[in-house]
């Protein structure tokens, strides 16, 4: 039998290693927090796919619905306000949403090239193989890696005007001044003239978000303790997901809908052999905000980062809006 070195004698990848300090970082807080970006790994994308199928989950619908039913009016809004450009997406994702948009685009003669940008380099691949065939004749050059330093590459690629697209409302996943923070950065990397889409999520009654983030199969409470799982695997930890409960919550007042762990009795966690840490009974584990804007809100972020709305897209129910932006 071969025997295979303990993580305290093998030198840790430079990714896992940035997993472990936030990790660390996040567990040391006095109100102890995980980074939701983490929640992605294979299994977390998998269980998100499924997030997105649950019919309490309505926000990939409603912007789904936008796409599908409104890229025509969305395709002229670029065209008029932008005239010439290339395209760049945040968090590309399988761009099921954003194939829409990217055909009508193609439709109407537009000349442009569209740069996914994504984090995962899976993404990136399966969109560079998956898009051409779906949309002969588009011009497209995946960007793998962080938003920032990819923009910063994007910039490198195409002196065009740009219309960024961030949907998904993964602006969620900030809280209001974090958000206010992400966009002014945003606007650094962007020209005056140049477009921001951005999906957000609107405030409606508190029970439908709070379902949302609550599914009766169980999904998105799984999606949560995946992370605890995906820590013991990759960081060697021992979480007992069994001493936890999900409890996710929604505050109407602040619009902060924010998911916890809570700790069912007191005990300790082992990250590796170095750290442990201390969770006392019905303390809590912060795992995710997803905030909820009126459109008041999201006409004040725009303001705040440099940004003019210029049009607004709804489903149907109103429940989600996708809200473009021209930079001034
Ligand atoms: C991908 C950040 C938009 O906040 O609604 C879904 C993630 N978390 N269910 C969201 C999520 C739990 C999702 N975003």
């Amino acid at each position: 039998m071969t025997v295979i070195p303990t993580m305290l004698t093998c030198k840790r990848k430079p990714a896992t290693d940035t997993f472990y300090h936030d990790v660390i970082k996040g567990l040391s807080a006095p109100q102890k927090y995980l980074d939701p970006k983490y929640f992605y790994d294979a299994a977390g994308d998998a269980l998100f796919q499924q997030i997105m199928q649950c019919h309490e989950y309505y926000l990939t619908g409603c912007e789904m619905e936008i796409l599908r039913t409104q890229s025509a009016q969305i395709a002229t809004a670029l065209q008029n306000y932008a005239g010439e450009f290339d395209l760049v997406e945040l968090g590309a994702g399988d761009a099921t949403k954003s194939v829409h948009l990217l055909r009508q685009l193609l439709d109407n003669g537009v000349d442009y090239t569209y740069f996914p940008i994504d984090i995962s380099g899976n993404v990136i691949q399966n969109l560079e193989t998956s898009l051409p065939e779906k949309l002969p004749g588009l011009r497209l050059h995946g960007l793998h890696g962080e938003y920032f330093h990819m923009l910063q590459q994007a910039n490198r690629y195409t002196s065009r005007k740009k219309v960024l697209l961030f949907m998904g409302a993964n602006i969620g996943n900030f809280s209001v001044t974090a958000a206010s923070n992400f966009c002014q950065q945003l606007r650094q990397y962007l020209q005056p003239g140049d477009l921001l889409l951005t999906g957000f999520d609107l405030k409606k009654h508190p029970q439908v978000i709070l379902n949302a983030y609550n599914d009766s199969t169980g999904i998105t409470r799984a999606f949560n303790f995946n992370l605890l799982h995906r820590i013991n695997r990759e960081l060697q930890a021992d979480f007992d997901t069994t001493k936890f409960d999900h409890f996710p919550t929604y505050d109407p007042g602040t619009g902060a809908c924010k998911s916890y762990l809570v700790s069912l009795e007191d005990q300790v966690v082992h990250i590796g052999d170095d750290f442990a840490v201390n969770f006392a009974e019905n303390e809590a584990l912060y795992m995710e905000i997803s905030q909820k804007y009126s459109l008041e809100e999201t006409d004040q972020l725009a303001a705040f980062a440099g940004f003019k709305p210029v049009a607004r897209f709804f489903d149907r129910k109103h429940w989600f809006a996708d809200c473009l932006w021209k930079c001034i």
